[in-house]
């Protein structure tokens, strides 16, 4: 009896009371209703879930305070069209003093065609870059001595004496800041077939790929025809070689970052095409770098970098710009640092979306279908009351 009692009680809590189905009435409104409302209730569902599916990312900013990281990678991949590799050079220097002058290891230059293709080095044509240490004697091949001293043609210094090769002999010039120019009078470049290189690439192109690794403070770097080096504390290029000729700095930025990707991560620079028809054109690339934390749902983190660029280019020699052709690239480190942390949503807020879901459409459903019902009697009365008079 006791429990009859507590039950009956109970019962009292029930805020959701019944009606008889008896006095329940299905109409078609309802249904139409019923059957829009579940379709809503359908793609928001989707669209929520969608959502809860997502990580989510949150940014942080502040001073960066790492101590860590001292190098940074600058990865590349650019294409210039119409310049060819063996008049390339690729110099770092940065604010620390460091320089990096014609920069080899990591960083490739594959020779292109004009149309954009491959030119395969044919091995014998590869030693060609490096000494030889054979001669040609009327058509018989004949060992070069490997104690010889040939003449540097006036510019040999304390330090060098002997000039075995064209590449040397060229080194020698510059130091002495002369005019090089591989003509067959200088018997080393005439055996190396120097002239002939160089006219044989000259229709081409090339793709310069692979990364440089620099200290993380501010610096530059650029690709500029022309060997490379330093005079009296000056970085000059040597444009000579190239007999004067007017250059097409044509190319295509395929690909640049500074350090490793992280999902999202976007590189304003990539794809970008500059053309340059007027020659001799220089390219500058300003470039502010942001120190960039990406921690994955995991907890990985990846330190990397994220960057803004702006551009600016001119025909060098003309109305009195300085400058040299080539692309420069100059970068700075932003001192504050963002911190981007992946995460998983929560599945409460899912749970709770859901329901939002459910019991929204389901209240404002039954709102319109009793408005629908109620007009509908009250319109069916008046036709009625209508007929009755
Ligand atoms: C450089 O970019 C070109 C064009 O997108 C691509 O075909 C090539 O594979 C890239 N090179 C490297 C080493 O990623």
């Amino acid at each position: 009896m006791e429990s009859k009692a507590f039950l009956e009680r109970l019962r009292k809590f029930d805020a959701y009371p019944k009606t008889l189905e008896d006095f329940r009435v299905k109409t078609f409104g309802g249904a139409t209703v019923t059957i829009v409302s579940a379709i809503l209730m359908f793609i928001l569902f989707v669209s929520e879930l969608n959502f809860y599916l997502t990580k989510e990312v949150q940014p942080e900013l502040f001073v960066d305070i790492s101590r860590g990281n001292i190098k940074m990678k600058i990865n590349l991949n650019i294409t210039f069209n119409n310049l060819p590799c063996a008049f390339l050079s690729i110099d770092a220097m940065d604010i620390s003093g460091e320089n990096q002058i014609d920069v080899e290891h990591n960083l490739y230059k594959q020779r292109l065609k004009l149309t954009g293709e491959k030119v395969e080095d044919e091995p014998e044509k590869h030693e060609e870059l490096g000494d030889k240490s054979e001669e040609l004697v009327e058509g018989v091949k004949k060992e070069l001595d490997p104690n010889r001293c040939e003449s540097c043609y006036g510019a040999e210094t304390d330090d060098k004496k002997c000039c075995n090769n064209c590449e040397e002999v060229r080194d020698q010039y510059r130091k002495k800041g002369w005019a090089f120019k591989a003509t067959d009078s200088i018997i080393q470049c005439k055996r190396e077939g120097w002239a002939d290189k160089m006219e044989k690439q000259k229709n081409e192109g090339c793709n310069v790929f692979g990364y440089i690794e620099v200290n993380k403070v501010g610096g530059n770097f650029h690709m500029a025809p022309g060997k490379s080096f330093q005079q009296s504390h000056v970085h000059v290029h040597d444009l000579q070689a190239m007999g004067g000729e007017k250059m097409n700095m044509s190319h295509t930025v395929h690909h640049l970052s500074f350090g490793e990707e992280y999902p999202g991560i976007v590189n304003p620079l990539d794809g970008l095409h500059q053309i340059d028809q007027k020659t001799m054109t220089m390219f500058q690339y300003f470039i502010k770098v942001v120190p960039t934390t990406y921690i994955d749902v995991s907890g990985k983190a990846v330190h990397t970098n994220q960057f803004s660029a702006t551009k600016h280019s001119k025909v060098v020699g003309q109305l009195g710009e300085s400058g040299l052709p080539g692309i420069f690239v100059t970068y700075e480190l932003s001192p504050m640092m963002v911190k981007y942390t992946e995460k998983r949503r929560s599945f409460m807020h899912f749970l709770t979306g859901v329901c939002a879901i459910i019991g929204g459409i389901f209240t404002v459903a039954g709102l319109i279908d009793s408005m629908i019902y109620h007009s509908a009697r009250a319109l069916q009365k008046k036709i009625e009351l209508g007929k009755a008079t």
